[in-house]
C-alpha cells in the first residue's frame, strides 16, 4: 500500500512510519519540521519519500491507500507559543489531507486527542463523552482545533462518504518525545530535570492525574484500529489507569537516582484535573496497553544515557 503520513517526522509519526516500512509499504512523509526532527527518520530515510511542506499549503496529485494526519504541534508549551499555527494545522491541514484521501478513496486516519474531552466529568472517559472545553481559553487552539478536525472528518463522511478512523490519543511517552523548555511534555521534562539534578517542576499540587501509554503500545493500537477497526468509528488509545503527576515526579526521581527536589508552581489555566481513557472499544479489537510505567520510563532513561 502507498501510505502518506503527515507529521511523520514527529514522535508518534516516525514510529508509525517505521512500522509501515517494516511491513513493506510505500511510505511518504509530509512534514515541515516545526516540532519533528530529521534524526527521527534517519534510519528509514532511504526507504521513504520525504515531502517537506506545510500541511496547510499541501497539494498533491499522488494516489494513496491510507492518509494519516498527525501534523500538529502537540504540547501545551507549543500551543501557547504558536496558537494560530496549531489551530490552522488541525483545521486547514485537515481539509487538505481529507481532500487527498477523498480523491483516492483512501482511508483517512486522524490523530485526535483526549484534549477534545477538556476537563471531563466522566472518568475513565469513553469516546461518546461530549466534552467540557473552553472555546476561548489558552488551550482552545489545540482543543478546539482537534474538535474541529473530528467534526470536519465526520462532515466529509456524511456528505461525501469519506472513509475514516478517528484516533484519540491520551498521553503517550517514550524515546524521541521532546520535553525541553520549548516542547514541554511532562515525562521527558521530568526525566531531563531529574538527570540534571535540577528541580522537578510540578504544576499545582500535583494531584491532577494523567494516563500514560508507552509508544510501542500506542503504535500497536494505531495498527489495530487501522487493520481491525470499523471505518467511521472513534477509538481512544490510552490507558485506564491514572497516575498523579506528583507520583510521576517521585517515580522518575527514584528511577534516575536523582537528588532533585520536587518544586511546585502555579497550575496553568484550564488544566484538566483527571484523565483516564475508557478503552473498552479498543479491547474489543484485542488491543490492550502492556508496558508498565516503570519499564517505559526506564527505557527513556536508558535511551538518554546513550545519547
Ligand atoms: N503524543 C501524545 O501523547 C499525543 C496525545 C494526543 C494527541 N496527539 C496527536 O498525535 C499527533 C502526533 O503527535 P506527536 O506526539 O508525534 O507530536 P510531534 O510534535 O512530535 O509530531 C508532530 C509532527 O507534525 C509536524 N507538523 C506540525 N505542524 C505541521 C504543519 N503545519 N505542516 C506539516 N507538518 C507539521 C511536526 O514537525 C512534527 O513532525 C499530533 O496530531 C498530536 O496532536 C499526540
Amino acid at each position: 500500500m502507498k501510505v502518506l503520513i503527515a507529521g511523520g517526522a514527529g514522535f508518534l509519526g516516525s514510529y508509525l512510519a517505521e512500522r509501515f516500512v517494516a511491513d513493506g509499504h510505500n511510505v511518504h512523509i509530509l512534514d515541515n519540521f516545526v516540532s519533528g526532527l530529521k534524526g527521527n527518520i534517519e534510519n528509514i530515510r532511504d526507504r521513504i519519500t520525504l515531502l517537506e511542506d506545510d500541511v496547510t499549503a499541501f497539494r498533491t496529485d499522488e494516489r494513496y491507500d491510507i492518509v494519516v494526519n498527525f501534523a500538529s504541534r502537540a504540547s501545551r508549551v507549543e500551543w501557547e507559543k504558536h496558537p494560530v499555527d496549531v489551530a490552522l494545522s488541525n483545521a486547514v491541514g485537515s481539509k487538505n489531507l481529507i481532500e487527498v484521501a477523498l480523491r483516492c478513496n483512501a482511508l483517512y486516519v486522524y490523530a485526535s486527542s483526549s484534549e477534545v474531552y477538556g476537563d471531563p466529568k466522566v472518568i475513565p472517559t469513553p469516546e461518546d463523552y461530549v466534552g467540557c472545553v473552553s472555546t476561548t481559553g489558552s488551550r482552545s487552539p489545540y482543543d478546539e482545533g482537534k474538535r474541529f478536525g473530528d467534526a470536519l472528518t465526520k462532515a466529509y463522511e456524511r456528505q461525501y462518504g469519506l472513509r475514516n478512523i478517528i484516533i484519540r490519543f491520551f498521553n503517550t511517552y517514550g524515546p524521541r518525545m521532546r520535553g525541553g523548555d520549548f516542547y514541554g511534555r511532562v515525562v521527558d521534562r521530568f526525566v531531563n530535570q531529574a538527570i540534571n539534578n535540577e528541580p522537578i517542576t510540578v504544576y499545582g499540587d500535583g494531584s491532577q492525574t494523567r494516563s500514560f501509554t508507552y509508544v510501542s503500545d500506542t503504535i500497536e493500537g494505531v495498527m489495530t484500529a487501522i487493520t481491525r477497526g470499523k471505518e467511521g468509528e472513534v477509538y481512544n488509545i490510552g490507558n485506564d489507569s491514572e497516575t498523579r503527576i506528583v507520583d510521576l515526579a517521585k517515580l522518575i526521581k527514584k528511577l534516575t537516582k536523582s537528588s532533585s527536589e520536587v518544586r511546585f508552581k502555579d497550575l496553568p489555566e484550564n488544566d484538566p484535573k483527571r484523565r483516564a481513557a475508557d478503552i473498552a472499544k479498543m479491547r474489543k479489537l484485542g488491543w490492550e496497553p502492556e508496558i508498565p510505567l516503570e519499564e517505559g520510563i526506564t527505557n527513556i532513561i536508558t535511551s538518554k544515557s546513550k545519547e
